[in-house]
């Protein structure tokens, strides 16, 4: 019977997803959780729940009730006491009220962060949930004000502006969720790493006690219809005890992940990236030199429109602009021959794609009088490129950051299948040429940089040191999204141990 009404459940989320459009189900967060998945958080908590308890179960994005339906057919019908859901669509909540009329659900069609928290009493013991993934881009500045001031109001977590909208989800669910009460949240793992997240690891680690994190593997993504790179996190209503341990696992299924390693939170409190775990150990407290000590490393410059302030050469024959006005820029990674770029006499890159960025400050009226035809071109640029908000915000519109030329640079965008493929490369170049923000740029700090000019030998076996890096060390600083896209933030590649280039700097020559 219940095997049942969760194939109609399953059509009906079809029927009912078919009905609108992938924007429109982004804008909510809707996708629902494959039945396994749901199944799998039903026998978890079965398992964690003492088990002479009765259930009172809250689902507060309850979509068509792939929890509730897992819950029916997972626990005896006679422990779960009550059920209630929030479902703020019509669209989903009306066919998911007919098709568990016969069941003793409450259902309420509306927004969950907006719903006032139950007495005490009427706090629930387990809490599954499956929180619409809306990026803070998607709410507004008075709806980011508004869940801030609830979120801390029902827990104490101050998000910053940069949480979505599954972390207000969690911090507000504290005041449903009954003291000794389990919850199972299915997120995204992005919290782990970033600064928005930050908050909610303390809630998790001071405030809750918090049982067990399991990450699935990015590549095999657990939603058919949406990019993201998600986790199962179960944690108790009540303070950790001392000497507490969190249970990482990773891949494979919540019943049989691939790899598993406990962590003792007092590791947690100190760790900013919990997604190492259970992959790597624990950090040992170390002295051993960072690639920040020889390199101030940013990100290549955003042009604001890459389209129109980056020309090839042809492009500026044809409408005779000014060479001086303009400097040498790579080409994006997969447009690079090789991971070494020679340079022309002349300094510019020895590519078959040669491109130009404009590098122009001077103000419109002297480029006018100067340069007439790069003057009729920035004309063609506006509106539309000059209004875009980099543009905007910079003084003249079209003046560039400035990004000299350095020979290290690191494409820092790619997949890897974990062990083969090297997703990160160093590019050694010899031109004169500045680089996009599709490369980080290493500019060498005064000891290195020094040793360079003294020993110009010495940048080949930089870069060689630089590739030789293991392709684990990178990965273990970088952050990985849906699809196994593996990024690596400036200060991510920072932090990656240096201690081959120590050894290099104070070698006799
Ligand atoms: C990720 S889906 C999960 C649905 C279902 N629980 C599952 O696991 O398949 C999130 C659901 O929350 C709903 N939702 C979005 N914002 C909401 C809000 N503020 N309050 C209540 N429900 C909301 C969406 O319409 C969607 O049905």
């Amino acid at each position: 019977m219940i095997a049942l009404l969760e194939q109609r459940r399953l059509a009906l989320q079809a029927l009912c997803d078919g009905e609108k459009t992938l924007k429109d189900r982004n804008r909510l967060g809707q996708f629902a959780t494959p039945t396994p998945l749901a199944a799998a958080l039903s026998r978890y908590a079965l398992e964690v729940l003492p088990p002479d308890r009765p259930v009172s179960f809250l689902d507060p994005a309850f979509g068509t009730g792939a929890f509730y339906s897992a819950l029916l057919r997972v626990f005896p019908p006679e422990r779960i006491e009550r059920a209630q859901g929030f479902e703020i669509d019509p669209h989903y909540e009306a066919p998911t009220r007919a098709l568990w009329q016969d069941h003793a659900l409450t259902l309420t069609l509306g927004d969950f962060t907006a719903a006032p928290p139950p007495d005490p009493a009427k706090r629930f013991n387990l809490i599954l949930c499956n929180p619409p993934y809306v990026r803070h881009h998607h709410l507004d500045r008075a709806q980011k004000a508004r869940l801030q001031r609830e979120s801390q109001r029902a827990s104490g977590v101050k998000l910053n502006g940069l949480a979505g909208l599954y972390c207000h989800f969690l911090a507000l669910s504290h005041a449903w969720l009954a003291n000794e009460g389990l919850a199972g949240w299915l997120i995204p793992s992005e919290f782990m790493d970033v600064n928005y997240g930050a908050p909610l690891k303390r809630y998790l680690l001071d405030q809750v006690e918090l049982l067990h994190i399991q990450r699935f593997d990015p590549a095999a993504g657990q939603f058919h219809d949406a990019l993201v790179s998600s986790a199962v996190l179960w944690f108790r209503k009540r303070p950790p005890a001392a000497g507490h341990r969190v249970h990482f696992s990773y891949g494979g299924t919540l019943a049989a992940p691939l790899e598993c390693l406990s962590i003792p939170s007092e590791t947690l409190q100190i760790e900013h990236k919990w997604t190492r775990f259970p992959v790597f150990q624990p950090r040992i407290a170390c002295t051993t030199p960072k690639l920040s000590n020889f390199f101030n490393i940013r990100r290549g410059l955003a042009s604001g429109n890459n389209r129109f302030f980056i020309l090839s050469l042809a492009e500026m024959i044809e409408r005779n602009l000014p060479r001086e006005c303009f400097i040498p820029i790579l080409p994006g990674p997969r447009h690079l021959p090789g991971d070494e770029i020679e340079a022309y006499p002349d300094g510019s890159p020895k590519l078959d794609h040669r491109l130009f960025i404009l590098a122009c400050r001077q103000p419109e009226t002297e480029i006018e009088q100067k340069y007439p035809s790069l003057w009729t071109y920035l004309q063609s640029g506006k509106p539309s490129t000059s209004e875009r908000y980099l543009c905007r915000s910079r003084s003249p519109w079209y003046a560039q950051e400035n990004r000299p030329p350095t020979p290290f640079l690191c494409t820092y965008m790619g997949r890897s299948d974990g062990k083969r493929a090297r997703p990160f490369r160093f590019i050694l170049n010899h031109s004169q040429a500045t680089a996009a923000n599709v490369y980080l740029m290493l500019y060498p700090k005064p000891p290195l940089a020094h040793a360079l000019q003294q020993r110009p030998a010495l940048v080949k076996t930089v870069w060689s040191l630089l590739n030789d890096i293991e392709t684990s060390a990178l990965l273990g600083e970088g952050r990985v999204y849906g699809g196994g896209l593996h990024k690596l933030e400036p200060k991510e590649l920072a932090h990656v141990s240096a201690a081959a280039i120590e050894a290099l700097l104070y070698q006799r020559p």
